[in-house]
């Protein structure tokens, strides 16, 4: 599931981070399919739990700055969703890298995200033009 045109949020920090997002969630999915060393996807994850932190920290600092009301709904989506994926490190690491865990929660993180962009990332934007 790639990045689509119709995700963009219309503010470009945040648009580059969710593709790169979608690559790395695309890449773990691909290794899980093409069943590629465990350690391999041990480490993509580990990758995409430090980046999924780092974006969801921009982004806050982006809404911030623009005194973005629905500050609190985010950051509260956004420390569900790094739970989420804490559980999923655990679960993989506990199944010893099966991979039904990892392609089933892929999949599950991903449209987590999309909907999560669809639904409240693309307010932000939206607020931040009518600032304009
Ligand atoms: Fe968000």
């Amino acid at each position: 599931m790639p990045w689509t045109p119709n995700l963009s949020v219309g503010v470009e920090i945040i648009d580059a981070q969710h593709k790169k997002w979608f690559e790395y969630a695309d890449k773990l999915f691909e290794a899980g399919q093409k069943h590629q060393a465990k350690e391999y996807l041990g480490e993509l994850l580990a990758f995409l739990d430090d980046y999924t932190k780092k974006h969801f920290k921009d982004e806050e600092n982006y809404m911030l700055s623009i005194h973005y009301p629905e500050y609190d709904a985010q950051k509260k989506a956004h420390a569900a969703f790094i739970a989420q994926l804490a559980k999923l490190r655990s679960d993989y690491d506990t199944s010893g890298g099966n991979l039904m865990v990892i392609l089933n929660a892929n999949q599950m993180v991903l449209d987590w995200l999309t909907k999560h962009i669809s639904n409240m990332d693309k307010k932000i934007g939206a607020f931040a033009k009518s600032r304009q």
